[in-house]
């Protein structure tokens, strides 16, 4: 490993000090949103007739059962074709600092146009969007009711980035800990310390556990690289670039495999050993697999509210 890699975990190590007493911040048990618009972003994200061929919704890749992820390694899109990167989760993506493993969209609404429009995703053009939705005489009603007007792309949007901002899932095990609400167990407690003495932490922090900034994976152990990943190359073009990436949330991070931006690790304690070893220079025990494992399981948190709510 050479000395920039050195000088970067250092830097990272300090940032971390930097943080009170405690790394990651608890969700909060509720939050603001407006009623209305997130109901109609709901059915919005649940809707295949918004795709080109009608058989693809947000919800196809983005899976309220399997932590708002998706359960195959890469996503499948329009007219069966298969996409080149693993769907993260939608729960709590509010809380991310930017959208997108490379953070090319700077918040849910702009974000949400992509897929939309993506040839392999849901492939569909603006004119076409607003001729569905206008044609549809219970979207025209509630459009005109929210908005005032016609239905237009544009508050399809806002409506989906409404609901979006309503996936929170509060109350896991941890953030109880966090308010003081409950003890860890042993195991749990074990896997926690050596989140934060091992540095899991200096990039997994904050509200998501990550989510906040954008980081190298394969920082101490390169890994491999393949042009066709949306990484921070493909914005800036610079080399050191490549394999950079927003680190993900680990919320719900149980519920979400298989896990990385290639979708290639089926199980979570491969891709913690793996983290360890690409990110800090780690080979980690069984033991201390299974308390990172422990730990991470308690940051499963309820449902979103909205998702259990009949209308
Ligand atoms: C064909 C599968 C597919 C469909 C359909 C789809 N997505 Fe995604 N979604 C993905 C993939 C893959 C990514 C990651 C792409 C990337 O980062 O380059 C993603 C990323 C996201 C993110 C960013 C999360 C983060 O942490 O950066 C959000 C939010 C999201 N999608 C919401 C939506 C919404 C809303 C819709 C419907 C309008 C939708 N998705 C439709 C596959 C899909
Ligand atoms: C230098 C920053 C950094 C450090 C340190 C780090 N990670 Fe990560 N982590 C990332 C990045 C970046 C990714 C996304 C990697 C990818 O998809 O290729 C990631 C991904 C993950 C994932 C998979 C998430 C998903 O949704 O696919 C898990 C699990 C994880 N990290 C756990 C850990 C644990 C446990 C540690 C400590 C042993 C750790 N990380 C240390 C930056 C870091």
């Amino acid at each position: 490993m050479n000395i920039f890699k050195h000088l970067t975990l250092l830097f990272l190590l300090s940032q971390a000090l930097l943080f009170a007493a405690e790394p990651i911040k608890p969700i909060p048990k509720t939050i603001e949103y407006d009623r209305k618009k997130a109901e109609l972003g709901k059915l919005l994200f649940m809707d295949p007739q918004l795709s080109s061929d009608k058989s693809v919704a947000c919800v196809s890749c983005h899976s309220f059962e399997h932590g708002g992820a998706d359960p195959r390694p890469v996503s499948i899109g329009v007219h069966g074709v298969t996409g080149n990167v693993n769907a993260p989760t939608v729960y709590n993506s509010y809380f991310n600092f930017r959208q997108f493993w490379n953070g090319r969209a700077k918040d849910l609404k702009e974000q949400a146009s992509g897929p939309l429009h993506n040839p392999i995703e849901m492939g569909m053009v603006t004119k076409e969007v607003e001729k569905y939705l206008r044609s549809n005489g219970y979207y025209r009603k509630v459009f005109q009711d929210i908005y005032k007007k016609e239905p237009t792309h544009d508050d399809a949007l806002d409506a989906i980035a409404e609901f979006e901002k309503a996936l929170i899932t509060p109350d896991c095990k941890f953030d109880r800990f966090l308010r003081g609400e409950t003890e860890l167990s042993e195991s749990e407690k074990r896997g926690y310390r050596l989140f934060k003495t091992l540095g899991c932490a200096t990039c997994h922090n904050g509200i998501n556990v990550g989510g906040n900034s954008f980081q190298k994976m394969g920082l101490i152990f390169p890994y491999p690289w393949k042009e066709s990943f949306p990484d921070r190359y493909h914005i800036t073009g610079t080399p050191d670039d490549k394999n950079v990436y927003k680190v993900p949330t680990l919320r719900n991070i149980a519920l979400t495999a298989p896990y990385f931006h290639d979708g290639s690790v089926p199980t979570l304690e491969l891709a913690l050993q793996k983290m360890a070893y690409h990110n800090l220079g780690f080979d980690l025990s069984a033991e201390e697999v299974r308390d990172l494992t422990s730990f991470l399981k308690s940051l499963t948190g309820k449902k979103p509210a909205i998702l259990l709510e009949e209308r």
